[in-house]
């Protein structure tokens, strides 16, 4: 595959800049995204994703909550138990996501990665309830990288666990919530990886 280096180079610059507002609008989603982009990046080498289908999902999981850039504030950092009104305002953010990234042309191949990444392995997730192998992969992996880095990194709502206990929670929902194939290749890279950025 040719690359044009300089082209390739302004379109990771837009994909920074759509990261940075979503950080500007809430400080620490910025770091979140990047880690979650060098996680998924790996999982999805070790399930042997060719070069295309990893630069894909490598943008895919830095823009996965851009979505949230559309939640308010109060919302997003409220520490109560949400309303209906603003669980669904939040759950909101994997279509504002997918409707932001998807009018970039050549973004387009991260819009089912991006709209499907709180699915379910077991079809209780949003916001299609698909099942399984119907989830695109790269929502899988995404969803399980992220998981992952919400533990590691700790939150307003909850004390930051261990790598070891993250992983440990993650296979005590593999089947459930994650598919179990993709935690384990998660469970492979993990320890090689080491996270950019440590926004929160
Ligand atoms: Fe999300």
């Amino acid at each position: 595959m040719n690359v044009d280096p300089i082209l390739s180079d302004s379109l990771n610059d837009t994909v920074r800049a759509l990261i940075q507002a979503l950080d500007l609008h809430e400080p620490g989603e910025g770091g979140h995204a990047e880690r979650v982009s060098v996680y998924a990046a790996a999982t999805g080498h070790a399930l042997g994703l060719g070069y295309d289908d990893l630069l894909n999902l490598r943008r895919a999981a830095a823009l996965h909550d851009i979505g949230k850039i559309s939640v308010s504030q109060s919302t997003l950092r409220k520490l109560g138990t949400l309303d209906e009104e603003e669980l669904e305002e939040l759950r909101s953010h994997a279509l504002m996501a997918m409707r932001l990234v998807e009018s970039f042309e050549w973004l387009k191949p991260t819009v089912p990665m991006i709209r499907h990444h709180h699915e379910r392995w077991d079809g209780q997730g949003y916001p299609d309830g698909l099942v399984g192998t119907a989830i695109p992969v790269g929502a899988r992996i995404i969803g399980a990288c992220e998981a992952f880095d919400v533990l590691v990194s700790g939150s307003p709502w909850r004390r930051a666990v261990s790598e070891a206990e993250a992983l440990a929670e993650l296979r005590r929902c593999a089947g459930s919530q994650f598919d179990p194939e993709v935690v384990e290749a998660l469970a492979t890279v993990q320890p090689l990886i080491q996270p950019v950025g440590t926004g929160g």
